[in-house]
């Protein structure tokens, strides 16, 4: 199982969730040494094979780099997460051509890139391999202050289901999560302001803020042959977040 962005946050928990079920990880993240970090947990604490790879998910050659040591790395390859994401926050006057790039390429670009990178893997496992893209309720409800978030995270949404279509014949299943509140280091600015903290939580009809690990149970959930007939869908875990705007 590939897991992008997995040097930290929900990357990481998901990684780990998913070496508690036995499954073989490769942990990718532009940042090698956390990404390394992540996969030494993996084995240490549940013995299955894991495999770190420092990779820029943005860039086309490196992503095929990291195909092959993975293949190599890993007895096979049945999934992707991708988890990766940037939240550069800027409201729309703020907006240039690099700003939007740097959000929309990590967040959506990425996602199509890694999918098409690992097609021949993920082939070889069907039926029974699975992808899922990390959104986020920014791409249900809109945010001033994130245009180029929004617009990544909901693009994300239409290109799992632009696959659930391609590849779902093939045995291949796609799906989103879309996150809320989660308590990581993307957060934390937010999270460090008490006043903000306490606003938040009384938003949250569920009372309380994510952590990543409650992220990571529902995409291991989706990953597995419990979701068989999850296809095509994005699961919202935002403890009633959007529910009750
Ligand atoms: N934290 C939240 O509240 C929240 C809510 C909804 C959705 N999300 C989404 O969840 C995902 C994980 O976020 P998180 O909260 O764990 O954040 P995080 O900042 O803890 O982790 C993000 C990871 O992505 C990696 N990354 C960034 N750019 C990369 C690149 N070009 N190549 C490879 N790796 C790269 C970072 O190095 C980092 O390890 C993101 O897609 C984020 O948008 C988070």
């Amino acid at each position: 199982m590939v897991v992008t962005g997995a040097a930290s946050g929900i990357g990481r928990a998901i990684c780990l969730a998913l070496a508690a079920a036995g499954r073989p990880v490769a942990a990718w993240d532009v940042n090698g040494e956390e990404a390394r970090q992540t996969a030494a947990r993996c084995a240490e604490l549940h013995g299955v094979p894991s495999h770190a790879v420092e990779v820029d998910v943005t860039d086309w050659a490196a992503i095929e780099r990291a195909v092959s040591g993975t293949e190599a790395a890993l007895p096979s390859v049945g999934g992707l997460v991708h988890a990766a994401g940037v939240g550069l926050p800027g409201a729309v006057d703020d907006l240039d051509e690099q700003s939007w790039g740097s959000v929309v390429d990590v967040n959506l670009r990425a996602g199509a890139l890694l999918v098409r990178a690992l097609l021949p893997a993920l082939r070889r496992a069907a039926p029974g391999s699975a992808v899922v893209a990390i959104s986020s309720v920014e791409a249900l409800v809109g945010h001033g202050a994130l245009p180029a978030y929004c617009a990544s995270k909901a693009g994300l949404l239409g290109l799992v289901r632009s696959l659930a279509h391609a590849l779902g014949g093939e045995g291949i299943r796609v799906n989103a999560v879309c996150p809320g509140a989660v308590d990581t280091p993307m957060l934390a600015p937010l999270l460090a302001i008490p006043e903000a903290r306490r606003m938040l939580e009384e938003r949250i009809p569920i009372g309380w803020i994510a952590r990543p690990e409650d992220v990571a149970r529902v995409v291991r959930f989706l990953l597995s042959d419990e979701a068989a007939y999850v296809h095509g869908s994005s699961l919202v875990v935002d403890g009633g977040l959007t529910a009750t705007a």
